[in-house]
């Protein structure tokens, strides 16, 4: 199959573009929704406990989806990076469901947590976007995230129909399981025909996330933080930053800097704060102030500047989002960290699409 760029200049930027129109997509296909939850084990929407397996940024989207199954649907998670559950005897117990996140459907870690859980006989679902893949045909069901092939090895549009793929996951499974009434179920159903649009609106001010990530200069290593919803998010910001611009990034739940992190900052370490309008803004904006106050040089991702507190701050650089409910927040922020690694990655001339080192899918141990 020939791949075309279709007038952007890498693989990379082309699949962050579609991704409105991946959320549009991903909003229909109602039938098989039906289809699936008709099919779904007994054992599945009964299960205490899922365990999500997963490797790199789908063992992200795992993270932050925990959140909607446990308010959604009741369920108690664990999120497991693959290539250590897949070694921790006991980890598999009788009530446990596994479900399995990965874009190729291939990665051998993630592959092998399937066949450990299918050798135990617990129910497992491979939310994947490859259908024909490995994944998709052991797993006890099949669940695709429909993004279409993704050429730029750091995953950016699967990421996004993963987390679209799981929140519906969640709701259905909620409703299914009598712990999400329908008007909830609505509202959130509302909330996300309303993401292509917000995600529009980021890719719209890519010019301003350009500009501000030509600040980070020749800086070596930076930092992301967040709470909540937003933890996660830090964690892939690093992520995708690290994989593409070869600049070091850590990712912290923004609770946790004075615990060790914050040692680390003086006035060469850029800082990403992922400060969204929510109740939790109040405790990350005044992380962010300590941050400040030892020099750390703050990159404020937020809906509302005067909440998060620096407005008019010199030296504070503002990334303004779109005000979004708290489902919302990981598609609309990812979209904005996601252009700043691209961006950051071209200010250095890197290999954007195939940065050294890394394979798209790993089939190895
Ligand atoms: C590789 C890729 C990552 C990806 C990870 C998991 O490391 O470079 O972008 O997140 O594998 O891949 P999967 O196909 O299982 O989602």
């Amino acid at each position: 199959q020939v791949q075309c760029l279709n007038g952007h200049d890498h693989f990379m930027h082309k699949e962050i573009h579609e991704q409105p129109a991946i959320l549009s997509d991903l909003n229909g296909h109602d039938d098989q929704w039906c289809q699936m939850m008709a099919q779904m084990p007994d054992a599945m929407v009964k299960a205490q406990h899922i365990s999500v397996v997963a490797c790199g940024t789908s063992y992200y989207a795992g993270m932050t989806a925990r959140s909607w199954f446990e308010k959604y649907a009741g369920i108690s998670i664990s999120v497991e990076f693959a290539s250590e559950f897949r070694y921790r005897a006991g980890a598999i117990r009788p009530g446990r469901a596994g479900l399995f996140i990965s874009q190729s459907g291939e990665t051998a870690d993630t592959l092998a947590g399937l066949r450990h859980f299918n050798n135990h006989g617990c129910p497992t679902i491979a939310v994947v976007n490859v259908p024909t893949s490995a994944m998709a045909r052991e797993a006890e069901m099949a669940v695709p995230t429909r993004a279409g092939s993704e050429i730029g090895v750091a995953s950016t549009k699967a990421f996004t129909a993963q987390l679209a793929t799981l929140l519906r996951l969640a709701i259905e499974l909620g409703s299914r399981n009598g712990t999400l009434d329908t008007k909830n179920y609505r509202r959130i159903r509302r909330e996300m025909e309303e993401m292509p649009n917000l995600v529009r609106e980021v890719l719209s001010n890519e010019h301003i996330i350009k500009s501000v990530t030509s600040l980070l200069g020749d800086c070596t290593s930076t930092l992301f933080v967040g709470r909540g919803d937003c933890y996660p998010l830090a964690l892939e910001g690093a992520l995708k930053l690290k994989e593409i611009s070869y600049i070091h990034a850590e990712g912290f739940a923004a609770g946790e800097l004075k615990h060790g992190p914050i040692a680390l900052i003086d006035e060469n370490m850029p800082v990403f704060v992922l400060a969204p309008d929510t109740p939790l803004l109040v405790k990350t904006s005044s992380n962010a102030r300590e941050i400040a106050a030892r020099n750390g040089k703050l990159f404020v991702l937020t809906d509302d500047d005067e909440a998060a507190g620096f407005k008019g701050e010199k030296g504070v650089e503002f990334i303004k989002m779109p005000p979004c409910t708290e489902d919302q927040i990981p598609f609309v922020y990812v979209t904005a960290l996601q252009l700043i690694s691209y961006h950051a990655a071209l200010d250095r001339s890197a290999d954007v699409d195939r940065p050294r080192n890394l394979a798209k899918s790993v089939t190895v141990e």
